[in-house]
């Protein structure tokens, strides 16, 4: 309790020093050398609580109105976003996962527990096919999580064989008797999840070789060029890295990251929907603080990898509140407010100024589990505040960075971190146009922030904008449309100056013509 006001006085103190609620930007239009990938827009689906079944998958019988056994709402919902690569089937789930028992006639799939994620029966009615058909109606690339922990390197190189090869090869037999002639195309390939710890608690110098084997026997066929990613490091762990760089490096395309905004890992992790301000502020701080994992686990890569051939894929990040109370344990569905949004858009801000070594990045996850896009209930479905901003940033997708310089006022919050009350980024896409993206984290305060734009002649501006009365606001299947984009006019450009007007804890996408 003491500390808790001696925290809150350090907050307000800080605020009334800071009482200037402008901020400048200066953007070099013509000075972006690096493309955004598509893939740092990348989602996750893993065998957990109701991301597949209810979430992603009914089954074609189901009354829950679908599109070959795929809910049509979410479906559509998920083509409006673009979605540019999917991850699956885990997770931890992957690494208990054994492919064979998800394909062939569902009658025939064995059943099994699922151990890590609350004990419940799959019946692997969504398996091999399901998924990657569904990257093709979304027309996004599968991400393959391959089972290390608890398979063999025979059933990994088996798997690549039976989605992969065209050829009169075994594997693809099986696969053509099973309904599909015609091999999928897999670029990206992760062998094994977590390996310190789901994945088989292993020590990096073990999985170091463990990868070496598993990866020489997945092999690219006809034509299909893997793109292998290691199992990487949790957070802070830059020992992790500095071993695989040393001991695998250039035998991987990627190495993997996992950052969640998470209070810690025992205990109650907070309310989804119920904090006050030092909590806001304090998720804020831990979100940034990917900014600075990120550049570490990068100076590391940099020295056994100076010409950036290694990605860096952060593979799994977003908020990790308590489950919903109500809710089955261990499935963790969580609601999402305007807070969340907040994180996707600063953790979208900080991939965008590093992309010369990120290379993809997969928010936790798609479907009622965690940050999710969008929440299901029986029939119903809401888009999330965070579907909203990952809408309101693909235009940044495949566009050209344009590198800028910020100032901002900023608040200390808990735990000695300090947050700017304004983030922002960026870009040029293929027709000449600028968007600029910017988050007003300030919870009180509106922001008159200036933006310097030398050299670039604007003639139109528009403007989306999300925002609510309450960072705790949420979208709910009674209220659907809480937190939704409107359109944004507070923008105006006089010469090569533009003036935004933010209001307190908003997000903002600018579209210059
Ligand atoms: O996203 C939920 C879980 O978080 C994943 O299964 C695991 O990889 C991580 O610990």
């Amino acid at each position: 309790m003491k500390k808790q006001i001696l925290t809150s006085a350090l907050l307000v103190a800080s605020m009334s020093l800071s009482a200037q609620k402008s901020a400048s930007i200066k953007i070099y239009a013509d000075q972006g050398k690096e493309i955004i990938p598509k893939e740092i827009y990348g989602q996750f689906a893993e065998h957990l609580g109701s991301c597949i079944y209810g979430g992603l998958w009914v089954g074609e019988n189901s009354d829950i109105p679908n599109t070959k056994g795929y809910r049509t709402d979410v479906l559509n919902a998920l083509k409006d976003l673009q979605v540019p690569v999917l991850r699956w089937p885990g997770g931890c789930f992957a690494d208990e996962y054994h492919w064979m028992d998800g394909i062939g006639p569902k009658e025939n799939r064995p059943k099994m527990v699922n151990n890590n994620w609350g004990g419940t029966i799959e019946d692997n009615s969504f398996g091999t096919h399901e998924f990657l058909n569904l990257c093709e109606m979304l027309n996004c690339e599968p991400y393959i999580s391959g089972n290390v922990g608890s398979g063999s390197v025979e059933e990994l190189a088996k798997w690549v064989e039976y989605m992969t090869s065209d050829g009169d090869s075994p594997m693809a037999n099986l696969r053509r008797k099973n309904g599909r002639d015609k091999a999928w195309k897999v670029k990206f390939l992760g062998v094994g999840n977590e390996s310190w710890g789901c994945g088989g608690s292993m020590r990096p110098e073990y999985y170091a070789d463990l990868y070496r084997r598993y990866s020489t026997y997945c092999r690219n066929y006809d034509g299909n060029s893997l793109y292998k990613i290691a199992s990487g490091a949790s957070d802070y762990d830059y020992n992790w890295t500095e071993v695989l760089m040393k001991n695998v490096g250039h035998r991987m395309n990627g190495l993997s990251l996992h950052y969640y905004t998470v209070t810690g890992w025992s205990g109650s992790k907070g309310a989804a929907t119920k904090f006050n301000k030092d909590d806001y502020y304090w998720t804020m701080g831990k979100c940034l603080e990917i900014e600075d994992v990120v550049k570490k686990h990068i100076a590391i890569m940099d020295q056994y990898d100076p010409k950036k051939h290694i990605g860096l894929l952060v593979d799994e990040w977003g908020t990790w509140w308590d489950e919903e109370p109500g809710t089955t344990r261990g499935h963790l569905y969580q609601q999402n407010t305007l807070r969340d949004a907040f994180v996707a858009s600063l953790t979208l801000d900080i991939f965008h100024k590093y992309t010369d070594r990120i290379k993809m990045a997969n928010i936790a996850q798609i479907v009622n589990v965690l940050q999710s896009m969008i929440l299901t209930k029986g029939k119903e479905m809401i888009l999330t505040p965070t579907y909203h901003v990952f809408n309101m940033y693909k235009v940044h997708q495949g566009a050209t960075y344009l590198p800028l310089n910020l100032i901002s006022d900023k608040i200390n919050v808990r735990d000695n971190r300090t947050v700017p009350f304004i983030s922002a980024t960026a870009s040029k896409d293929k027709n000449g146009i600028i968007h600029i993206s910017l988050s007003n984290v300030d919870a009180d305060e509106y922001q008159e922030v200036s933006i310097e734009l030398p050299g670039v002649k604007v003639n139109n501006i528009s403007g989306q904008i999300l925002t609510s009365n309450n960072l705790t606001d949420y979208n709910s299947f009674e209220n659907p449309n809480v937190i939704k984009p409107q359109d944004f006019k507070d923008a105006k450009m006089t010469k090569s100056l533009l003036k935004v007007k933010l209001p307190a804890k908003s997000i903002v996408t600018l579209t210059l013509k």
